[in-house]
């Protein structure tokens, strides 16, 4: 073969590829186009859907924050992109912020990516909407009264004494971030299903915890439904959560009612057989599942540093605000506050590597894991 014709047959071999890709990367974005909302005149935002099916979702998952900041430099805080199977328009800024969270429902309607919408189910107040969601969230809510808060307080205290113990009789170091998990874990198993973790014992709590962070793992995925990808796992292990939380509603169900106030589950109970309402075993589920998982993995960009000018009420939004406010906000503040006052109240630490690098994805998290030492106020390390 001479030397022209190599050189014909490698740049053949090399463009071919190339040409079939952006033809595809082209037909798929005019297919994603074309299923625009005919009845809305106002254009797109500037913006590219990335590769046929995968979207842009591979860079977004592999360089999170060059990806974001790419973007904003090149189409402003507004763009159009494709993730985690969905078309996707990406809205930054206060303002713009503001606009959407209290559009909900008028504007604009919460539509989580389908592998959220799989796992989480259809039933959960995320996934709601309208009356639905309106109706819904105002019984979840009971679960977060003033009164059901009061009530949760003397536990989460025995909780949170009993890991600060442990943490102070470990001779080797603590490592803070998976201790912190499997301490919030507990506590929501307790507080929210009513589940005691003792009864349970250790393997089964191991299990369960396991599969709670397989399923947080995967809940962002391809909606692909094949052994082994994403969705696949964060089901099975979904599912594991639902075998237990079922357990846990037909011992609920064989009690009589007595009106205490225990658990969130509970409460969700005992609407339904005041309403008289049969009860429904699978929105309570994932009801219960959707409390579990407790949003706090959600959105973590908002707890970056707030951007110059984004000075409004809109600009630091931990727990997102209008009708998809989080419940669980007077939950979680009150958790921390305890948390903290049992934590100064009986011991000192130090972090031994130092004030800890942050990685942003999938979720906001200490790159050492947090190594620490507790000492009880009266000696030293
Ligand atoms: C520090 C802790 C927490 C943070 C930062 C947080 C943050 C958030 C945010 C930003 C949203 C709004 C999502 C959206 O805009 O659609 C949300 C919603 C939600 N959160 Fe939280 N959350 C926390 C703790 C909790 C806890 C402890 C629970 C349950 C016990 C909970 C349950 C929920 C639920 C069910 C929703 C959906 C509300 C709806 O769709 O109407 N969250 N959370």
């Amino acid at each position: 073969m001479d030397l022209y014709t190599l050189l014909t047959s490698a740049l053949c071999t090399l463009a071919l590829p190339v040409l079939l890709l952006l033809t595809a990367a082209k037909l798929w974005e005019v297919y994603c186009l074309s299923r625009k909302d005919a009845s809305c005149r106002n254009p797109l935002p500037p913006g590219t859907m990335g590769l046929p099916f995968f979207g842009e979702t591979l860079q977004m998952v592999l360089q999170r924050r060059k990806f974001l900041q790419v973007k904003r430099r090149k189409y402003g805080r507004i763009y159009k992109t494709h993730l985690f199977g969905s078309p996707t328009v990406r809205v930054t800024g206060a303002e713009n912020v503001r606009q959407i969270l209290l559009g909900e429902h008028k504007l604009v309607s919460v539509h989580w990516p389908a592998s959220v919408r799989t796992i989480l189910g259809a039933g959960c107040l995320s996934n709601l909407h309208d009356s639905e969601h309106k109706y819904t969230k105002k019984v979840i809510m009971q679960a977060f009264s003033r009164e059901a808060l009061a009530n949760y307080v003397p536990l989460m205290e025995e909780e949170l004494r009993r890991s600060v113990n442990l943490w102070l009789q470990s001779d080797s170091c603590v490592l803070v971030y998976p201790a912190i998990k499997r301490l919030m874990f507990r506590i929501a198993m307790r507080l929210l299903l009513g589940c005691d973790p003792q009864r349970l014992g250790r393997e089964q709590e191991e299990t369960l915890l396991e599969a709670f962070e397989e399923m947080t793992r995967n809940l962002f995925s391809l909606p692909i439904d094949v052994p082994f990808s994403g969705l696949y796992r964060g089901l099975r292990a979904r599912n594991i959560i639902h075998a237990q939380i079922e357990e846990n509603i037909k011992e609920k169900l064989q009690r009589e009612p007595d009106g205490q106030c225990r658990d969130a589950l509970q409460l969700l109970i005992d609407h339904s057989r005041r309403t008289g309402e049969p009860v429904n075993l699978q929105a309570l589920k994932e009801s219960a599942t959707e409390l579990l998982f407790g949003g706090h993995e959600f959105n973590p960009d908002r707890f970056l540093t707030p951007l110059p000018g984004d000075s409004s009420r809109f600009g630091f939004i931990p727990f997102g605000g209008g009708v998809r406010c989080c419940v669980g906000k007077e939950f979680a503040k009150i958790l921390l506050k305890v948390f903290i006052v049992e934590l100064c109240r009986n011991c000192d630490w130090e972090l031994l590597n130092g004030s800890p690098a942050m990685k942003t994805s999938p979720i906001i998290c200490p790159v050492d894991n947090l190594p620490a030492k507790f000492k009880p106020f009266a000696s030293s390390i």
